[in-house]
């Protein structure tokens, strides 16, 4: 099966008022100053695609400043058949979609289809950055890839903040034993999911890297929360039974402490990644370059395992990182774009642009677009 994004229409979504954006089968540029509303463009992708965005928005942030109602509508194909996903949402409330004229009960049932990987200069700081950055980025390949994974998840959130509300009220004892009995559970599997695709990118993002960096040796490892909050065995976190146990046992050193505190300090939301270069912590060692070139590797990888699970290409969404990379970090993507993936890239200047891309590609210039 293979999808393709055709055309996107946004009324009052943001700043626009009305745009109307024919998307090319290959690479879209757009193109425009500062504030002209490409990243929100690239935003409005993602909520179609990804059913989510990087920027995490309350839904009347989405809606235009004075609108009642924002609206965005994605045209695609599958295999040559149309189809349309449609967003709305009113001052205040939810976002609701409705694919080919069919309400849908909630953002996940968007995700599956077309799916998208996107790519922002805050990516590009990703080694340095919070861990729920990275663990974000295995996260929305997941959802996109796994109904099961993308339920895992929502469950795992709505038992965090119940349990975190019973320690923060300091809650009956029996009834914070049954949270941690269902967090266990949850939490189990949600990790172990996320650990097997993890390494599962990672061991790609390693050959990536190579090839960037010219022969660097990456290392990247999966951080369980129970390392993090010092217990001290080895275990397997792609296993859900280890990983139960391991839940378990440090939930258990942590106890007292999470009474104190009031929150839930073992578990997904505390898994990480980390990043070794020739055997040294990128964090701190790891000059911009290098940093940049994980994250590059990271992102690309990103794409060819969501490309061997669901069988077809995500659509690449590009907000301003061409400025933002080196020549060669700039022609190892571009490559990756001309490869044929359907790809929409914001920039401010098309002079980072070799004119091999230029050539091909639908350039829309959107400070020039009537709105
Ligand atoms: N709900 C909204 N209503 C009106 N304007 C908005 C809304 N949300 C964001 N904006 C504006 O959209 C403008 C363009 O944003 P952005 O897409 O980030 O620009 P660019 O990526 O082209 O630099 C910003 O000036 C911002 O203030
Ligand atoms: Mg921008």
């Amino acid at each position: 099966m293979t999808w393709a994004a055709r055309k996107l229409l946004l009324r009052c979504f943001r700043n626009w008022e009305l745009l109307d954006l024919e998307l090319a089968e290959g690479l879209t540029v757009l193109l425009g100053p500062n504030a002209t509303g490409k990243t929100n463009v690239v935003e409005a992708l993602q909520l179609m695609t990804a059913g989510r965005s990087f920027r995490n928005p309350a839904p009347e942030t989405l809606v235009k400043h004075g609108s009642d109602e924002a609206l965005v509508v994605l045209s695609v194909n599958q295999d040559d058949v149309a189809a349309e996903i449609k967003l709305r949402v009113s001052g205040g409330r939810r976002r609701v979609y409705e694919i080919n004229g069919t309400p849908v009960r909630s953002a996940s049932d968007v995700q599956g289809r077309l799916s998208s990987v996107v790519f922002t200069p805050d990516d590009l700081n990703m080694i340095k950055r919070a861990s729920d950055v990275r663990r974000a980025g295995v996260d929305e390949v997941g959802e996109q890839v796994s109904k099961a994974y993308s339920a895992t998840k929502k469950e795992y959130g709505r038992l965090l903040r119940q349990r975190n509300v019973l320690l923060k009220t300091d809650g009956d004892a029996d009834l914070i034993d049954v949270a941690t009995e269902q967090l266990v559970r949850s939490g189990a599997r949600l990790t172990a999911s996320r650990a097997r695709l993890a390494e599962r990118i990672a061991h790609l993002a390693v050959g990536l890297y190579a090839e960037i960096s010219g022969g660097e040796n990456l290392e990247i490892r999966f951080v369980p929360s129970w390392e993090r909050a010092g217990l001290d065995e080895e275990v397997d976190p792609s296993s859900e039974e280890s990983t139960s146990c391991a839940l378990v046992e440090s939930l258990a050193l942590v106890a007292t402490e999470e009474r104190a505190r009031g929150t839930s300090l073992v578990g997904p939301h505390r898994d990480d990644l980390a990043f070794t270069i020739e055997g040294r912590d990128a964090r701190d060692f790891a000059s911009q370059g290098q940093q940049r070139s994980i994250a590059l590797a990271w992102k690309l990888a990103e794409v060819e395992v969501m490309e061997e699970i669901t069988h077809q290409r995500p659509l690449l969404l590009l907000d301003d990182v061409m400025s933002e990379l080196d020549e060669g970090r700039r022609n190892r993507l571009a490559a990756t774009v001309q490869g044929g993936i359907q790809t929409v890239m914001t920039t401010t200047n098309l002079e980072y642009f070799d004119e091999s891309i230029i050539r091909k590609a639908s350039i829309v210039d959107l400070g020039n677009v009537p709105s």
